[in-house]
C-alpha cells in the first residue's frame, strides 16, 4: 500500500534496529481516512470469503479492525487483555509474553462472540514476534470456528512472527512489509 509507506516514512521513526515507533500513525494517534483505506484494502482482499467477524486485541488493533469490519458489515470483536481473571468458564484465554512490555499477559475472548458457525478475518495492527498473534490465533482455533485468515498493517520480515502464522498453514496478508530498520533506515520487503 504506497499510501502507507510515504506515511510511514514522514511519520514513523526508528527507535532501534528492531523496533519502529508509530505513535503518530497506530499507537496514539490514528487518521480516520488513512484507517477507512486499510479497511478497504482488507475488505477487498476477503470480500468473497463469507467473513461473519472480524477480530483483533486491544487496544491498537481496534481502529483497523473497526474500518475492515464496517466495510464488510459484520461486527468486530476485540479480545481483552488482563492480567487478572476470575475464572469464567465462558472465557478462552491464552498466556502471551508482549515483545515491547516485556510482561506476560493474558488475552480473553468470551465464547459467545466467536462460535463454531464464525468464518474468522484476524487483523491486527504489527506484527513482530508473532506472540500475541499466535495467541489469538489458538483461542480461534480452539473456539470451533474457521479462522479465514490474517490480515497485518505492517510485517516486520525480520522477525519470525508472520512466517511461523504461515507455517501452519493459516493465510496471512500485510498491507506493508519492512524487511530491516538497521542504520536507522526504513528498508520495505
Ligand atoms: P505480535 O507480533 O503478535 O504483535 O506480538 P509481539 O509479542 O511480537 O508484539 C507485542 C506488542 O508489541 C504488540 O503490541 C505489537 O504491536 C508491538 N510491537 C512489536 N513490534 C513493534 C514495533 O516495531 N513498533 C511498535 N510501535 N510496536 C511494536 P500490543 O502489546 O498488542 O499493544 P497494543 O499497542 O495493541 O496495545
Ligand atoms: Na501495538
Ligand atoms: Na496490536
Amino acid at each position: 500500500m504506497e499510501q502507507l509507506k510515504q506515511r510511514i516514512l514522514e511519520e514513523a521513526t526508528v527507535l532501534s534496529s528492531d523496533v519502529l515507533k508509530l505513535d503518530a500513525l497506530l499507537n496514539q494517534q490514528v487518521d480516520p481516512q488513512l484507517m477507512m483505506k486499510m479497511g478497504q484494502e482488507f475488505a477487498n482482499l476477503y470480500r468473497e470469503e463469507g467473513i461473519t467477524r472480524v477480530v483483533t486485541v486491544e487496544s491498537s488493533g481496534i481502529p483497523v479492525a473497526f474500518a475492515t469490519a464496517l466495510e464488510l458489515g459484520v461486527p468486530l470483536v476485540f479480545a481483552r487483555r488482563k492480567k487478572t481473571l476470575l475464572a469464567d468458564p465462558d472465557a478462552l484465554v491464552e498466556r502471551v509474553p508482549s515483545f515491547t512490555k516485556g510482561i506476560v499477559t493474558d488475552i480473553m475472548l468470551s465464547k459467545q462472540f466467536v462460535t463454531e458457525n464464525d468464518r474468522i478475518l484476524f487483523i491486527d495492527d504489527i506484527i513482530a514476534n508473532g506472540d500475541a498473534a499466535r495467541g489469538l490465533v489458538k483461542i480461534i482455533q480452539r473456539s470451533g470456528a474457521t479462522l479465514v485468515g490474517v490480515g497485518i498493517v505492517i510485517e516486520k520480515c525480520f522477525q519470525n512472527g508472520a512466517n511461523t502464522i504461515r507455517e501452519q498453514g493459516i493465510r496471512l496478508d500485510s498491507l506493508v512489509k519492512i524487511a530491516s530498520l538497521e542504520g536507522g533506515n526504513i528498508t520495505f520487503g
